[in-house]
């Protein structure tokens, strides 16, 4: 965290204990203000991509083609979550009221099998799904940004990828942020990786011109014809080179890739329409089941991030990822019971378990009864032959892009294809490798999230447009693994209902409860006595190091100007409008 930020966080923390016991909310004085603008915003993880973006707006493409853009640029200036080699969701309203899903996640390679990351004792292999060849899975980000650009976009591919084309061939100025995260030990292991990244050893510094020929030629390719990717020469590159390493991507993997257009979730919370995702993200699900849980209280009069109410909202997480982690996985592949777990009955049913004042243990917790079938086994799913960046957009006709995409772990597998100069995704662990193992984020998931050829992996990713009266009222999202959704949840519940500003609430501290492991865990920043109080309540609690980084916009429902909202967490982002 800088040091304005620290100072802020220790003045707010001291302010409340002055002026009243209960409330822990920063006065509107204390708080960071949010960029405006007055007709479009892009709010992006990197200045640069968030330029493309601005630069698409200003040249009359709409929030897709835009959102396009940004996507392409953060392969070039992001590469740790950006990219070409993994996956992501663009969750879309449009200015006529309607909105629309696009589901480009990776899936598993057609070869996989259930226990292929594990020993022949049956253990998990440690960093088997996460690291090298065997842990990609077929990245979709190509086939959904063009699937987007074709049906949504205004300009076409070849304009909107240029500033992506421009970055990568011209090259930019490496700040000191980029060229420490460069500095990952694994990114060594592979030979295109270490050349790439690491200059074969005379590591990059900050100011340093950080040219891309390599992924340039790759982009113009992509922007001249699109099919290469997933059908052409690229593809037979792409599998060969995957296959030579040991892994088992073929060339078929790359031409069955579909983007599959979905209907997203929807829920009610104080007035507001929560628009978000559907699996196989268990973001929207998760997010609007807290928020039906949450609907019976008056947060507001507890005030943001006091005990009383950090306990309702920990209460909330902790039930809606019990469901997530039995229930849910890839559609195509697991029968869900989603009506019946995004019912307000439900969510009633669910808040009557909360004890006033007392954490419920996770192994305590019984769901509901007489409202989900059981969660599904083994026999029953079919079986067919932290990194990730967020970024917001609303355009100046009132269309709303939000974007979460990954490659799951810090600059994916490591693995980058040598040649076409991109990462490649680990986006395999985001399965179960094996019942009540948990992966890389702490998750303990079930046969829902079993590995199968061509399925989908489970995802956290929340990309979410919140609407009133069919208006965009906020675009929220950010990466962060499992915690994504409470970090969207926190920022949703704190600006609209603790009427924090949309910055302040990106940077307010973040706490975090998935039902397993029975933790809270909670960001620096939150007073001493507000951390006591919580354990007094019975609840684990842990500080880590700060996480996620929220890329939001919220607009002022009485002017109608536009609020952008970004995390100072990591350093490089922007808001900018105009
Ligand atoms: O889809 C998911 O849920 C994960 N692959 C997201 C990973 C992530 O957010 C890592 N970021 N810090």
């Amino acid at each position: 965290m800088q040091a304005r930020h620290r100072a802020f966080w220790l003045v707010s923390a001291l302010v409340p204990l002055l002026a009243s016991p209960a409330i822990a909310q920063p006065g509107p004085y204390l708080a960071e203000k949010p960029v405006t603008a007055r007709h479009a915003m892009v709010v992006t993880v990197h200045r640069l991509a968030t330029d493309a973006g601005v630069r698409i707006l200003r040249e009359g493409g709409n929030a897709i083609d835009a959102a396009v853009a940004v996507g392409f640029a953060l392969e070039v200036v992001y590469p740790i979550a950006g990219n070409l080699g993994g996956g992501g969701f663009m969750l879309i309203h449009f200015a006529n009221g309607k909105n629309t899903f696009l589901d480009y996640r990776e899936r598993a390679p057609l070869a996989a099998t259930p226990n292929m990351y594990l020993n022949a004792k049956g253990n998990v292999i440690p960093g088997a799904s996460l690291y090298g060849y065997r842990a990609i899975g077929v990245p979709g980000s190509v086939a959904g940004l063009v699937y987007a650009e074709k049906k949504y976009g205004r300009l076409g591919l070849e304009k909107v990828m240029q500033p992506a084309i421009q970055l990568a061939s011209h090259g930019f100025r490496l700040s000191a942020i980029t060229a420490a995260q460069f500095h990952d030990s694994r990114l060594s292991n592979y030979p295109a990786s270490f050349r790439k990244y690491q200059r074969n050893g005379n590591y990059y510094r900050a100011g340093d011109l950080f040219r891309q020929p390599r992924l340039a030629a790759t982009l113009r390719t992509i922007a001249a014809d699109p099919s290469d990717f997933y059908h052409g020469p690229m593809a037979r590159q792409i599998a060969a080179f995957i296959q030579k390493g040991g892994g088992i991507i073929t060339a078929k993997d790359l031409a069955e890739y579909k983007v599959v257009e979905r209907t997203p979730v929807y829920g009610a919370f104080h007035g507001y329409t929560i628009v978000s995702a559907p699996p196989p993200s268990s973001g929207g699900i998760v997010l609007i089941e807290a928020l039906n849980i949450l609907n019976g209280y008056n947060l507001r009069k507890l005030g943001d991030r006091t005990p009383a109410e950090m306990h309702l909202l920990i209460e909330a997480y902790r039930r809606a990822f019990m469901d997530r982690n039995a229930y849910l996985g890839d559609p195509a592949y697991v029968k869900m019971p989603i009506a019946a777990m995004l019912s307000q009955k439900y969510a009633d049913a669910w808040r009557a378990s909360i004890l006033p004042w007392k954490a419920t243990p996770s192994k305590d917790l019984h769901r509901p009864a007489g409202f989900l079938p059981p969660p599904p086994t083994m026999s029953q799913v079919r079986h067919e032959s932290p990194d990730t960046t967020h970024y917001s957009i609303i355009d100046s006709q009132g269309n709303a892009v939000s974007v979460t995409t990954t490659l799951n772990d810090y600059f994916g597998s490591r693995v980058t294809v040598a040649g076409l100069g991109f990462l490649l995704n680990d986006e395999m662990d985001d399965f179960a490798s094996k019942q009540g193992v948990p992966n890389m984020f702490g998750l303990i998931q079930g046969p829902a999230n079993s590995i199968a050829p061509g399925k989908r992996p489970l995802s956290s990713m929340t990309p979410t447009i919140v609407l009133r009266n069919g208006k965009v009222s906020y675009v929220l999202g950010s990466p962060g693994g499992s915690r994504i959704i409470t970090t969207v949840a926190n920022i949703f519940l704190s600006s609209a209902i603790q009427g924090l500003n949309i910055q302040a609430s990106v940077d307010a501290p973040r706490f975090h409860m998935q039902d397993l492991p029975d933790v809270v865990y909670v960001e620096p920043g939150f007073l001493p006595a507000t951390l006591a109080s919580l354990r007094k309540r019975g609840y684990h609690v842990k500080v880590q190091p700060p996480w996620s980084d929220g890329e939001c916009i919220a607009v002022d429902p009485k002017t109608g100007e536009l609020e952008g909202g970004h995390d100072f967490r990591i350093g490089l982002g922007s808001a900018a409008g105009y």
